[in-house]
Formats: structure tokens, sequence, C-alpha cells
């Protein structure tokens, strides 16, 4: 029986219609929270929330592009009005982008990739700032890469989007202080993701082979993690015991020693 560590919680979380984020979607939902599931394919979230409801879970299917403001805005609303104050977002929607070097990157390319990755995180949080506030307690957790550390020939855009959002992260921990809120960024490790599939679809002559090489080698030397494993961390830095943590960027690999101190 699993632990109802989320219970009486709601919670949001984007990018809910596969991989990471659905992942972690059905573990808070198991664990007690009602979880509102957002991303742009209705259907992909449809099911992911069917699959919730059926096993005794509470969950809300909502359409967002987490890049367009308005939308935001009323995947909150709806939220709210479903299912109460949203004490929990996890900041999970991304996209890679086509890895490109920067003399080769469209400009537009270049907006999208940090309106999704960065921008919607900051939309999102901005929504959902004043509840956590006003209830005194709230938990946000934004989906990272090690990418953010690691330069990258190919991978300007994201790599930025993400070394931006965890210095995100480390001024919304601090804004957040004075309400309970704690707020993390997550390094997820390689997970085995439509995101990981679609990068080893890109050929070498476009990407060129180094990053082909990367892409299919992280599948061919049984470097993917089930996206189970990440769910699992951003389930712990949603629970009281990650007030310690605000402010921090937490690998993976940190999980189970970061269990024992607590
Ligand atoms: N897989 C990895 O190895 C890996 C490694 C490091 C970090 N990450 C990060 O983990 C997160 C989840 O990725 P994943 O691997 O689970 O990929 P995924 O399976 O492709 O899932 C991405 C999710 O984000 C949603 N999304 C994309 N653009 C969106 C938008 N504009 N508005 C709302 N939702 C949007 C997608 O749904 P729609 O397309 O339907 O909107 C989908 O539900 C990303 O932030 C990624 O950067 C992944």
């Amino acid at each position: 029986m699993e632990e109802r560590l989320h219970a009486g919680r709601v919670a949001l979380v984007t990018g809910a219609g596969r991989g990471i984020g659905a992942a972690t979607a059905r573990l808070l939902a198991r664990r007690g929270a009602a979880v509102a599931l957002a991303a742009r394919t209705e259907e992909e979230v449809a099911s992911v929330s069917r699959e919730i409801s059926a096993a005794g879970g509470i969950a809300l299917p909502l359409r967002v592009d987490v890049a367009d403001e308005g939308s935001v805005a009323s995947c909150f609303e709806e939220a709210r009005a479903q299912l109460g104050e949203v004490t929990i977002l996890v900041n999970n929607a991304g996209t890679p982008g086509v890895p490109l070097p920067v003399a080769a990157t469209e400009p537009d390319e270049w907006r999208r990739v940090l309106e999704v990755n960065l921008t919607g995180a900051f939309l999102c949080a901005r929504e959902a700032l004043p509840g956590m506030a006003s209830e005194n307690w709230g938990r946000i957790v934004n989906v990272s890469s090690a990418a953010a550390r690691h330069p990258m020939a190919g991978m300007a855009a994201y790599g930025t989007s993400k070394a931006a959002l965890d210095q995100l992260t480390r001024v919304l921990a601090l804004e957040g202080e004075p309400y309970n809120i704690a707020v993390t960024g997550v390094y997820p490790g390689v997970v085995d993701t439509r995101m990981q599939e679609e990068s080893r679809n890109f050929g070498p002559d476009l990407i060129g082979k180094q990053l082909h090489r990367m892409f299919h080698g992280y599948r061919d030397y049984g470097m993917l993690r089930a996206p189970e494993e990440p769910a699992e961390l951003i389930s712990y830095l949603c629970t009281p015991a990650a007030a310690r943590l605000s402010g921090h960027i937490i690998r993976l690999e940190q999980l189970e020693a970061l269990k024992g101190e607590t």
C-alpha cells in the first residue's frame, strides 16, 4: 500500500501526457494528491487521467500551451475551480528543439525552445504563487537537465533554457521562503521517453555524427532510465521533508542519500 504522502494537496503537472510528467502525475495521485494533468495533446492527458481515475485517484485533464500566457491562466483557473488551490506545481513540459549549431539555428526555433522550457515555467509559477502564499505552503519542482551544466555543441538553445531555469529556481526559492514555498530543480538523468526517441530519429546529416552517436549510445549501452525513477525524486521534493532543499538543483542519483538524511 502506497504511503499517502501528498494527501489533501492539489498538484498541477505540466507535460503530463507522457514520459516523466505522466509518471509523476500517476505517482502523486497514488500518494493522495488531486492532480491536474496539463499538456497540448488532449488525448494524451485524457488517457493518463482516465488511468488515474480508474485506479481510484483524482485527476483532471487540461489543455495548455505553457508558452502562452492566456492558455496558462485559463488552465490554472480551471484547476482551481475543479480541484482547489494548487499547492504543488511540477514544471515538467519541455522540448529539446532541433539540436543544431548556433549558426544554423533559426531565431524562431531558439525562441520556441526558450519560451516552452523557460518562459513556460515562469508563467506557471507566476500563476501558482499567490495561491501557495495564501495557503502558506507550496512546492514547485522545475524539471531541468544536466545540459544546463555541461555545454554540448549543437545544444545551445536547450542548455541555455535549462541553465536559466536553474537560476529561476534559485530566485523563486528566495521569494517563496517567507510563505513556506520550497522551490527545487531536478536533473532527471537520461530517461526513456518520446523526447529521447525523437532525438535518436534526427539523422547524422542534420545534427552531426557526434550527437547522433550520443543519442543512440544512451539506448545501445543501456543508460536509459524509466520515467518512474525521476518521478520518485519529484514526489520526494513535494513533501514537507524537502523544505531544507529549497533553491537546490538535485540529481536523480542523490535521492537515496537525501531520503537517508530525513
Ligand atoms: N528524457 C530525458 O532524457 C530528459 C533528460 C533531461 C531532462 N528532461 C526533461 O524532462 C521533461 C519531460 O520530458 P520527457 O523526456 O518526459 O519528454 P516527452 O515524453 O516528450 O514529454 C514532454 C511533455 O511536455 C509536453 N509539452 C511540450 N511542449 C509543451 C507546451 N508548449 N505546452 C505544454 N506542454 C508541452 C508534451 O506534451 P504535448 O506535446 O502534448 O504538449 C509532453 O507531455 C522536459 O522538461 C525535458 O527537458 C528529459
